[in-house]
């Protein structure tokens, strides 16, 4: 599906974000090792988290929708109660399925075959079979030793052991498989990073009474020898990797008034809010209860402001990951360079980001240079519209129709349906938020 995306003259919007995508897939994964039905509210209403949704009832997970959107109930089997599945699990194109559920089958005694779409085909999985397989798992994928890519099969084993890993690059989904495996294994699991990536695995699993703590930076997992404590409910925080979209868009479009509230403000999610600051935007953050332990604010932004070009360091980046490819469209329209560096990552997320960004915000007449693992930017740019691909990425889609609301002529978004991978709706509020009609195409 294509999309046209005009200048935008104004922009109105007061939106509740859908829940968080991480959280979500954590509720459902580690509900799983429950056995008390849990009811979740706000879940992630995109296709990543139903996909995660459908491997678990394939693996003997309950998980029934309620009648509110968004409100289902999860009864899990309890540590070491998976069925054998009688199907391939199809992880579509969701990278925290597929990671995370490695790690809860890696010890589980269940044979199975993890695939997903060709994005996710040509993720790299290494990174997770080779520690789960120093625990004593055994899995197997396609491709070369050192360039393993799903389909994955996964072999029942009898025991896993307690392994101290390093990680080379910070990541929360291998940081979350580890611990997952390490419930499920004899001895201490130890899991360090170099920097410290979205805590949520450590918050929900110690909040529900798996025996796993944080020593100096260090998550420290052993085996989990009853069903986790679930609540009989929880509500999941708004997303603040969808807010973002928001905020970049109220901060860019001359005029506009954007409020969007229930936004989880979890500093390891929130690394786009100090670098907008540091660029001189005024992001005001008002505090809401607090849900799923994480804090939660309204954010509301003003358009039009002043910013300035910033410096996005290695350390920052494992906090604002996943909001690159919007800050970068933001970037664009601040005075003086950005450079992001450190970003290697981004190359292997839903499409290679660096590339898709570096092409399209350059076919749109912005000054960047792409890196190794960043790129620089010299703003600001007058952008004007080009044709961009969505390359089976979301957050691309989303990226370049905010970048389109600020460019002249017609932007057009090939593959603006990949947004419904974690934001369906995101461009029917945007064009009632900007009284556009996006036209359409198949
Ligand atoms: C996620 C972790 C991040 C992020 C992804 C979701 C998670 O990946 O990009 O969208 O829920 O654990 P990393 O494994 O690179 O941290």
């Amino acid at each position: 599906m294509r999309i046209r995306v005009r200048r935008a003259a104004r922009l109105e919007a007061d939106v509740l974000t859908p829940g968080d995508k991480s959280i979500s897939h954590r509720a459902l994964l580690f509900g799983a090792l429950g056995t008390t039905p849990m009811q979740t509210r706000n879940l992630a209403p995109g296709a990543d988290v139903r996909s995660t949704a459908s491997c678990l009832r394939a693996l003997g997970v309950s998980i029934a929708e309620g009648e509110v959107p968004g409100t289902v109930s999860v009864r899990g089997v309890g540590p070491g109660g998976f069925r054998p599945p009688a199907t391939v699990l199809d992880c579509g194109n969701s990278g925290t399925t597929m990671r995370l559920l490695l790690g809860l089958v890696a010890g589980a005694r269940t044979a199975c075959t993890l695939d997903g779409d060709a994005s996710l085909r040509r993720r790299p999985m290494r990174r997770v079979l080779a520690p789960l397989r120093a625990m004593g798992a055994r899995m197997e994928g396609e491709g070369g030793a050192d360039d393993e890519r799903a389909p994955l099969r996964i072999e029942a084993v009898a025991t896993l052991r307690g392994v101290a890993h390093r990680l080379s690059i910070a990541s929360a989904q291998v940081k979350s498989a580890l611990v997952l495996a390490g419930l499920m294994a004899d001895g201490e699991t130890r899991v360090r990073e170099p920097e410290p990536s979205r805590d949520h695995t450590e918050r929900m699993l110690g909040a529900w009474g798996a025996p796993i703590r944080v020593e100096d930076g260090e998550v420290v997992a052993t085996r989990l020898l009853r069903p986790l404590s679930l609540p009989d409910a929880m509500e999941v925080p708004g997303d603040p990797s969808s807010a973002a979209f928001w905020v970049g868009a109220g901060l860019l479009v001359p005029g506009a008034t954007v409020v969007v509230r229930g936004v989880d403000v979890n500093p390891t999610r929130t690394g786009f809010l100090r670098v907008l600051e540091r660029m001189g935007a005024r992001v005001e953050l008002e505090p809401e209860a607090a849900q799923a332990g994480d804090p939660v604010a309204t954010l509301r932004v003003r358009g039009g402001q002043a910013l300035r070009g910033t410096e996005i360091r290695p350390a920052e980046v494992p906090s604002l990951l996943d909001e690159i490819p919007l800050l970068a469209v933001v970037a664009s329209q601040a005075t003086g360079e950005t450079r992001v560096s450190g970003a290697r990552e981004l190359r292997v997320k839903e499409s290679d980001r660096l590339r898709q960004l570096v092409v399209g915000l350059r076919a749109m007449g912005t000054d960047i240079d792409e890196l190794d693992d960043g790129f620089v930017l010299r703003g600001p740019a007058t952008l004007r519209a080009a044709g961009i691909d969505a390359a089976h990425d979301h957050r691309i889609a989303m990226s370049f129709a905010i970048a389109g609301l600020v460019a002249d002529g017609q932007t057009e978004v090939e593959g603006a349906e990949w947004a419904d991978i974690s934001y369906p709706g995101f461009f029917r509020e945007l064009a009632a938020a900007t009284g556009q009609a996006f036209e359409v195409r198949p």
